[in-house]
C-alpha cells in the first residue's frame, strides 16, 4: 500500500528482519515498520538491532514510523513500540517526523503518545483494518511534505 502512494522510483525497501547498520546510514529519509508485540516491546528482528541503533549517530536524518497494534486486545499497550522506537532514534539525534492524531482510536495508555500525538502512525488491522487505507494515505501525503 505504502509503494502504490509514494514515487516507487525514488524508494527502496528493505527487509527489517535482516536490516544492516549500512542500510539504516547510508539514507536521509527512512520510513520504519515497528509493529508492537509481547505487550509493549519491539518485536524481535527490531530489538535484536537496538544495540547497532545505540552506536549510531543519525544527525540529519528524518524518520518516520509506522507499526500495526492492537486498541481493543492491548488496550494499555496501544502500539507502544512506535513510542519506544521514536524515543531510542531520537536519542541518536534523529529527527522523528509524521505524527498523528489519537482521533478514531479507543485505547487507555500507549508509549507512542506524546503532547496527546502519536508519534508516527498506528494502524490496527485486527479492530479498524478498513480505516487503513485511509490513514496511510493521508500519513504519506504529510511525509511528501516533510521529507
Ligand atoms: C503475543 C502478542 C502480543 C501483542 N502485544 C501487543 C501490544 O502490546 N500492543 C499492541 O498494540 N498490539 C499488540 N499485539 C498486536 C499486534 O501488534 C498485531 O497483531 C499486529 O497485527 C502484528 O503485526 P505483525 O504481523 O506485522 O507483526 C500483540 C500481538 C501478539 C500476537
Amino acid at each position: 500500500m505504502i509503494m502504490a502512494h509514494l514515487d516507487v522510483g525514488d524508494i527502496e525497501t528493505v527487509d527489517a528482519e535482516t536490516v544492516k547498520e549500512t542500510d539504516f546510514l547510508r539514507f536521509d529519509n527512512l520510513i520504519l515498520a515497528v509493529p508492537t508485540w509481547f505487550d509493549g516491546e519491539l518485536p524481535i528482528y527490531w530489538d535484536e538491532f537496538v544495540p547497532a541503533i545505540e552506536e549510531m549517530d543519525l544527525t540529519g536524518k528524518k524518520i518516520a514510523i509506522y507499526g500495526l497494534g492492537d486498541q481493543k486486545g492491548y488496550p494499555e499497550n496501544f502500539g507502544d513500540a512506535v513510542g519506544l522506537m521514536a524515543k531510542l532514534l531520537e536519542s541518536r539525534n534523529a529527527g522523528i517526523v509524521g505524527e498523528t492524531s489519537t482521533e478514531g482510536y479507543i485505547f487507555e495508555s500507549s508509549k507512542a503518545l506524546r503532547n496527546g500525538k502519536f508519534l508516527g502512525l498506528i494502524l490496527d488491522q485486527e479492530n479498524q483494518a478498513r480505516l487503513t487505507e485511509e490513514r496511510l494515505a493521508k500519513w504519506l501525503e504529510q511525509l511528501k511534505r516533510l521529507f
